[in-house]
């Protein structure tokens, strides 16, 4: 067993692969936080003094002695009203008496081998008991009845605890939940210096790496879109001060979840610091009825002491083993070309068969139809909904052109946003009261649309009908699955008002439940996620679709930022990318075919181009890229990353993924803005066995350089004489 209770000091040890993470119990019944960081040697003598002090301004605990104060205790689950005046993690609103008072105290525990499954919600997963061990510590409110369980599971081979919480009404008389979040974790004052990084943007430049010092206060990123969000990404860490990419402690925090949520570190007065992921407690509240169960998302924290690489490496190899989709996690993703940036809305089934027929003599593997192809929609304002082909396009249908397809020789992908209705489709007119809104109030549209209520069973049926019919009698083997719009007028016309502030949640959960009943029932289908991009970039989506469309921006420049903080919390396997035209859709940038190949180089590679509009050289180039994928698409799936350079600091960017053994790696430098006389450049190099030699490829010349010259001395990059020039080698351990 991972989870030790040390019963004479009332403590708790999870040992959590090479780290450790430490609870100790008050004779009050308070579970207070004591440790997480590096493995302590066990019995971890004096990990269990806690320091206390009489503070002027922070109450007496009752009960207690002076000087102990929930305001001051490290807690592991804390609540408001009873002198604690942080950030609590749990606010219950009860009705009959209007008190929001708790006193949560110990009731008992329980360790088990293995993990439990989330009851309606995704999470990450054990292949066998001995995977991983779980502690529930039941807390109980004796007043009430309340019962609160959280779940903490270690993982024998990844420094990783997932943490989630569990409420159950256990009293007689209803109660209203107004937060209820998944972690919190009171960090001593040692850490107060640590910095806040967090992933910021927007639509087409998700995911900018930011990092800022904690100050007294609360510093919060939060989501209040009903989607994880393109503007903040449901991941924050906190990188001791002097922290790099490659050493240093950095703990990262990151919830298995799709809508609203919160990420928030509260520096107190005397420096500690609260740190607390959750669902969004703006705008949600829960009627608990007696007997009733709430279950949290799950919430993965992650400790690193090698930097923030080192956190994101042991996050991927953690969701590639046991969030990933495990049909997926190790096949290969198949050379897609999709139609959208090539046609938008204006095609036939010619166009498609001859963008398919390119594809098939340059090495694509896949067809995906994108946007465009049902109802009415020759733009954006209609037809959602109504996933009925539109045969005008497609006079011989769908399975016509899946086969006409699938007879050069490559697979038929489709797009759909099934999460969505127009105010002009049928399904509208037929079901007015069928989309998220709020009576007499007015709808707001965005790009046309409405989002449709989810939360509703009849809803999600009809939905899964109409678009399963379509999967049961094509062959269609990958779906995009899109979402292009945030949630306003938030209410459901089927639950009471005293319930409308749960549609929000409820509706993920909805959406969960399709999706994993399109999964179950479709295992041989490839489903990607996409909301206008990465506006649902999440672990609760990749646990349904192994790869998600990173951004709408295919730039290769600006996906470099895109995609090196997305590659923080989510493996490379997760992100798709695709070589577009130039001058480039969304910048109007002109760059190389060769670096846009060389950036889109992740584990869900693909074009989104017509490849039958192409130069004859540009046509060799994407046989090179074919190729030259197939050969080292196991190791992009599999490899582990490291960040070289980071094109928020500089004007190149470069990384490498390498083999698990180190018996190969693939290295990729680019060069933003050229410089003028520049200095000579070197690359020195990570993950690489020092013992190893290595065959150095690049664009048909071969060296052999010893891998402990590539890690020490490092890999001369050549000049690049223009903007926007990559380049990129494969290492073979000879
Ligand atoms: C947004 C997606 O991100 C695009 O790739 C494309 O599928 C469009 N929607 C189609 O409407």
């Amino acid at each position: 067993m991972a989870i030790h209770f040390i019963e004479a000091q009332s403590l708790f040890l999870l040992q959590a692969g090479p780290s450790c993470y430490a609870i100790k119990l008050t004779e009050h019944g308070l579970p207070l936080h004591l440790y997480w960081g590096p493995a302590l040697a066990t019995p971890a003598t004096g990990v269990d003094v806690v320091r206390l002090g009489d503070r002027a301004f922070s109450p007496t605990l009752a009960g207690a002695e002076r000087g102990v104060s929930l305001d001051v205790l490290p807690q592991e689950f804390p609540t408001f009203g009873s002198s604690d005046f942080r950030q609590p993690a749990l606010e219950v609103y009860q009705p009959q008496t209007g008190s929001r008072i708790l006193a949560l105290r110990y009731a008992s525990h329980r360790i088990e081998a293995g993990k439990p499954a989330l009851a309606g919600l995704p999470a990450t997963f054990t292949e066998k008991p001995s995977d991983a061990d779980t502690l529930t510590l039941v807390l109980e409110d004796k007043l009430l009845g309340l019962r609160v369980e959280l779940l903490y599971t270690v993982f024998a081979h990844h420094p990783v605890i997932t943490r989630s919480t569990r409420i159950v009404n256990g009293g007689s008389a209803l109660l209203e939940l107004r937060r209820a979040l998944s972690a919190s974790v009171d960090f001593n004052a040692s850490f107060s210096h640590h910095q806040f990084v967090q992933l910021s943007g927007a639509w087409a430049r998700e995911r900018d790496t930011l990092c800022s010092s904690l100050r007294p206060g609360v510093q919060a990123v939060d989501s209040r879109r009903g989607t994880s969000s393109h503007q903040q990404s449901p991941f924050f860490a906190l990188s001791e001060l002097g922290a790099s990419e490659e050493h240093g402690s950095v703990y990262g925090f990151n919830l298995v979840y799709s809508g609203n949520w919160i990420a928030q570190v509260e520096l107190d007065q005397f420096a500690s610091s609260r740190a607390q992921l959750g669902i969004n407690p703006f705008d949600f509240s829960w009627q608990l009825e007696a007997g009733a169960t709430f279950q949290t998302p799950e919430a993965v924290l992650v400790f690193s002491p090698e930097g923030l690489g080192g956190m994101s490496r042991a996050l991927h190899r953690f969701y590639r083993r046991h969030l990933l989709p495990a049909a997926w996690r190790e096949r290969p993703r198949p050379i897609l070309v999709n139609n959208w940036e090539a046609t938008y809305f204006d095609f036939n089934s010619d166009k498609l068969e001859a963008i398919a027929t390119a594809g098939a003599e340059l090495g694509v593997e896949l067809f995906v139809l994108d946007d465009g192809w049902f109802g009415k929609r020759d733009d954006d304002r209609s037809s959602l909904g109504d996933w009925v082909v539109d045969r005008k396009k497609l006079p011989g249908g769908l399975n016509d052109l899946a086969n006409r397809i699938k007879a050069r020789g490559v697979e038929f992908g489709l797009w759909f946003e099934p999460e969505m209705v127009s105010a002009d489709s049928d399904l509208y007119r037929d079901h007015p009261d069928w989309c998220i809104h709020v009576p007499s109030r007015a709808r707001t549209e965005g790009r046309n649309q409405l989002i449709l209520d989810f939360s509703r069973a009849e809803v999600r049926e009809e939905i899964y009908q109409r678009i399963a019919t379509l999967l049961r009698e094509t062959p269609v083997t990958y779906v995009k699955w899109d979402m292009n719009r945030h949630f306003t007028e938030v209410g459901s016309a089927a639950l009471p008002p005293s319930r409308q502030q749960e549609t929000a949640h409820r509706y993920v959960l909805g959406l969960y439940d399709i999706m994993g009943r399109f999964s179950r029932e479709f295992p041989h289908i490839l489903f990607e996620g996409c909301s206008g991009g990465g506006g649902r970039f999440d672990p609760g989506i990749l646990a349904y679709m192994p790869q998600i469309w990173t951004s709408d921006n295919s730039d290769a420049i600006t996906r470099l930022r895109i995609q090196y903080g997305t590659s923080l919390a989510y493996p490379f396997s997760t992100m798709a990318a695709h070589v577009s035209a130039v001058p480039n859709h969304q910048v109007g940038r002109i760059t190389p075919f060769r670096t846009r190949g060389d950036v889109a180089f992740t584990g869900a590679f693909g074009y989104e181009l017509d490849l039958g509009a192409l130069t004859p050289g540009e046509k060799t180039e994407v046989k090179r890229q074919t190729a030259f994928y197939k050969q080292v698409r196991p190791l992009l799936l599999s490899g582990d990353l490291y960040r070289l350079r980071s094109p928020f600091d500089s004007q190149e960017a470069a990384w490498m993924i390498v083999a698990a053994d180190a018996s190969e790696a693939l290295v990729t430098h680019v060069t933003t803005l050229a410089e003028p006389n520049a200095p000579f450049r070197y690359l020195k190099l990570r993950g690489l066995d020092p013992k190893k030699t290595y065959r150095v490829s690049i664009g048909g010349t071969e060296a052999v350089i010893a891998g402990d010259v590539l890690l020490h001395s490092g890999l001369h990059v050549p000049a690049a004489g223009a903007d926007f020039v990559s380049h990129q080698w494969h290492l073979t351990a000879v």
